[in-house]
């Protein structure tokens, strides 16, 4: 046995009283966050499925916060600084999509032992999820009708649709600097989606035939497909997860479940950046 003292972090002068100061639980409201999981069952497993939809939640926080500096940016023409949020976006989708494998492993014999609980709630209710939706231009209204009951969210998912996408940013950004947008794109609702452009994609086109006449447009594009792609596999890890775990039931939210997932699956955010790649 060794006859060392036991480490004491105070003779270094760690600080080891926090009455009356600020500690790292009060900082991160760490006991609200850990108050914050009421599991409706006894089963083991609602509690992974509680902080699993949790933890999501506050990824998505941080995503809607970079894509609101990230959108000032590029009506500013602060490219890089909208580079470095975009950049960091896409790494927060590969953090939701590395947390699939947590779920995954959730059966469903585990998960039909709570699910008739969560009642009518899902993950289609998420009005973050939503807002990410609308930011990056798939501005779908119907979708607001869950929120009804919740002015205060509602509110928000109109401010929303009231300010061009971040993908109309980028348009109008390439327009600002001397690409030709046709002015039908330019002029269009932009509460509604966007729909695929030709001189949209001529613009890009341009851009990614000469990369380094029109660097930082190329490195927008590119940081945009990155994005994408991302949250392209997390709508496909999320189908595959819920294939795996509910068959072909119904959703809880009411939708045919895996069907109307896959269907989303052909949501394309940057029609203009996917398809441009068949013409160069
Ligand atoms: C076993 C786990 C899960 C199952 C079985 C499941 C099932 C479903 C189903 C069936 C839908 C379609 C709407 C409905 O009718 O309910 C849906 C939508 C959705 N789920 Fe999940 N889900 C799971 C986990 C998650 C997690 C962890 C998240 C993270 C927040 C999430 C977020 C969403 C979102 C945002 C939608 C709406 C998608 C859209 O409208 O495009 N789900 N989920």
């Amino acid at each position: 046995m060794s006859d060392q003292k036991p480490y004491d972090p105070s003779a270094e002068g760690t600080q080891m009283n926090f009455d009356g100061r600020m500690s790292y639980s009060d900082y991160l409201g760490i006991d609200t966050l850990l108050a914050a999981q009421k599991p409706l069952t006894q089963t083991h497993d609602e509690l992974l499925f509680i902080i699993q939809h949790q933890t999501s939640e506050l990824w998505m926080h941080l995503i809607l916060h970079e894509l609101q500096t990230a959108r000032k940016a590029i009506i500013d023409d602060e490219f890089s600084m909208a580079f470095k949020m975009l950049s960091r976006v896409a790494k927060i989708f590969e953090q939701l999509n590395n947390a699939w494998d947590v779920l995954r492993t959730m059966t469903p014999s585990e998960y039909t032992a709570f699910r008739d609980d969560l009642g009518q709630s899902s993950g289609f209710q998420s009005w973050q999820y939503r807002l990410i939706e609308y930011a990056l231009g798939n501005r779908n209204a119907a979708m607001l009708s869950p929120h009804k009951h919740k002015s205060e969210t509602i509110a928000k998912l109109k401010a929303e649709l009231a300010v061009p996408s971040l993908y109309d940013e980028a348009i109008a950004a390439l327009a600002r600097n001397g690409f030709e947008i046709s002015k039908d794109c330019l002029t269009r609702d932009k509460s509604q989606t966007h729909g695929f452009d030709e001189t949209v994609q001529d613009a890009w086109k341009t851009v990614y035939q000469s990369p380094k006449k029109h660097w930082q447009f190329y490195e927008l594009a590119e940081k945009l497909v990155d994005l994408e792609d991302y949250f392209r596999r997390w709508r496909f890890n999320h189908v595959t997860t819920v294939e795996r775990v509910i068959g072909f039931k119904r959703g809880t939210g009411g939708t045919g479940g895996v069907s109307y997932l896959k269907r989303m699956l052909e949501v394309e955010l940057f029609p203009e950046l996917w398809r441009v790649r068949t013409i160069l």
